[in-house]
């Protein structure tokens, strides 16, 4: 067994993407909000673009919910989009939102890579999942209190519910039981590292969209 095979799955890609985590975590466009400085349309662009690539990373759900790979983690206590749908009724006011959304060329890259790998390659779905349903039980809670205090949204209420997994009483738990799904899967060492590699990729998606939206976002007044 190479060292490789012998780091468990899940330390191996946390660690193989601290620097973009970083990266991610310090960009302009998430220190904006987390700083208090986007305006509330700034927040309804990012939610409609989260919107988009969720859409993508569950439309997928039912086919890959018996793949030996995939299959774990597909689970629909983590599943976003209804919650992004009452999130933008909200913010939207009841507006149609949906025929006046237009998705970022950031959004639309990150979205046709996600339906890509989720219809050719479950352990590259593997790696989005990761980047974005972990993120969303970690670092996400920061997003959200964030933005109830910036906007004054209700505590875990409509506009931040993307935020907030209902189903899961534990995250600490949840997490855990999901790195144990990270090291239970059935793949080899060259498929690691391109999983790792994938995971990379999925943090520079991310970074990219946030790049964009800085670029187009309205600052606080
Ligand atoms: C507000 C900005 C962010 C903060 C404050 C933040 C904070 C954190 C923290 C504290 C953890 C560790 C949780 C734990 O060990 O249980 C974590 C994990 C993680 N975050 Fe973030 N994060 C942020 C943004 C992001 C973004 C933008 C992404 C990707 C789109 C992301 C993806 C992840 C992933 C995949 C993990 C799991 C790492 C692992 O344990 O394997 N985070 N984040």
């Amino acid at each position: 067994m190479t060292v490789l095979e012998a780091t468990p799955f899940s330390a191996l890609i946390r660690a193989a993407s601290r620097r973009q985590h970083e990266e991610a975590e310090t960009s302009p466009f998430i220190a904006d909000l987390l700083g208090g400085r986007l305006g509330l349309a700034a927040f309804r662009r990012y939610t409609e673009q989260l919107w988009v690539v969720y859409r993508a990373l569950e439309a997928a759900a039912d086919r890959l919910a018996g793949d030996p790979v995939a299959g774990p983690f597909v689970r629909p206590e983590l599943f976003r989009t209804a919650a992004l749908e009452r999130d933008l009724d909200h913010l939207h006011e009841g507006g149609d939102w949906r025929a006046a959304l237009r998705p970022l060329p950031a959004t639309d890259a990150y979205a046709a890579r996600v339906l890509q790998v989720a219809r050719d390659w479950p352990g590259g779905y593997v790696a989005h999942h990761y980047t974005r349903y972990l993120g969303d039980l970690s670092g996400g809670q920061v997003i959200r209190s964030a933005a109830e205090k910036t906007w004054g949204l209700a505590h875990r209420g409509d506009g931040v519910r993307f935020y907030v997994f209902e189903a899961i009483g534990n995250p600490a738990a949840y997490k855990r039981d999901y790195r144990a799904r990270l090291d239970a899967l059935p793949v080899d060492g060259p498929e690691r590292l391109r999983i790792v590699e994938e995971c990379r990729r999925a943090f520079a998606l991310n970074t990219g969209l946030f790049r964009e939206l800085a670029g187009s976002a309205p600052r606080a007044e």
